[in-house]
């Protein structure tokens, strides 16, 4: 690891041209997946892929499931760029490396930032299985200080000090509803809040409650710090979140949570969440910077 305390505007556009010469694709969307979820680069059309590690700037991600690289394609018609295998704090990287896709994305011309993740689930009604439409973070590791935009502002990116009451697209999360109710999803699919943790440990049982309490009906170790810095610099955001296991909240319980289990779960849902971001991307109309308006209508 070298020791700089960020990427300046110039590392994120250095990365983003060395990207543009290597690909004739200009993606509107982009798409992190989660932990098993690395399947829906694999569907991709017209793949072209990169290693991180073959990417200037890229860090390489470390977690048996999460691949590492970059792959353009088409998914329904649209310019889309994946990233299978993302990176953690639990890794290691402070949050400014993690969150560096995210600049570079929108310096490719990306409108769109769809995250997936795999969560725990603190809302007792949720099942190991189940599907979550993020509606709301609690970004815990931002709340105590550290937080992806901490430091120096690059106005370039974007405002000091950047709203978040809106970082989950209102209408993308309307027509997510409308798309899983039309592929019979309805009986799995909930809208609920993430909470971000550090990890690597699962949560004991006080902080599942905590974190209960605290209003979250998820836990994972992603996506509130990429989701922030998206927002930050103006991209529209949908995130889904695969319930992979139920949070201990009692002492009595078993506790045989895993990250293989974890994976297990991705596995089976896999495709059942591939379906539902693969309709979602075809409903986006990235002329517009709008929802497709036969898509729009259905959510009326
Ligand atoms: N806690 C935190 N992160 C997770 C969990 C969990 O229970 N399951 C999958 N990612």
């Amino acid at each position: 690891m070298h020791n700089k305390e960020t990427f300046s505007f110039e590392d994120c556009e250095e990365t983003a041209k060395w990207l543009l010469g290597h690909t004739k694709q200009r993606p509107d969307v982009a798409i992190i997946c989660g932990s098993g979820l690395g399947m829906l680069a694999e569907s991709l059309e017209g793949q072209q892929a990169f290693e991180y590690r073959k990417i200037p700037h890229f860090p390489t991600s470390t977690v048996p499931g999460h691949a590492g690289k970059l792959v353009f394609g088409e998914l329904q018609g649209k310019f889309c760029v994946c990233m299978k295998g993302r990176f953690h704090m639990y890794e290691g990287y402070p949050l400014w490396k993690v969150t560096f896709p995210i600049r570079v994305f929108k310096l490719l011309g990306v409108q769109v930032l769809i995250v997936t993740n795999a969560a725990g689930s603190l809302a007792d009604e949720y099942c190991p299985g189940d599907l979550m439409i993020i509606r709301d973070h609690i970004n815990l590791p931002g709340l105590s200080g550290q937080n992806p935009l901490s430091g120096p502002n690059d106005e370039r990116f974007g405002p000091r000090f950047p709203p978040l009451s809106d970082a989950y697209d209102k209408e993308l999360r309307a027509v997510a509803r409308d798309i899983s109710r039309r592929l019979g999803y309805a009986s799995f699919i909930h809208e609920g809040v993430y909470c971000m943790v550090g990890g690597p440990n699962f949560e004991s049982v006080a902080e599942a409650r905590f974190l209960s309490k605290l209003g979250a009906d998820a836990v994972g170790m992603s996506t509130a710090a990429e989701v922030v810095v998206a927002k930050h610099c103006g991209l529209r955001v949908f995130g889904l979140s695969l319930i992979t296991n139920k949070v201990a909240k009692e002492y009595e319980g078993e506790d045989d949570l895993s990250h293989d289990g974890v994976l297990a779960i991705g596995r089976m849902r896999a495709v059942t969440l591939q379906t539902l971001v693969t309709e979602l991307v075809g409903s986006i109309d990235p002329n517009n910077n709008l929802i497709d308006e036969d898509v729009k209508e259905l959510s009326l």
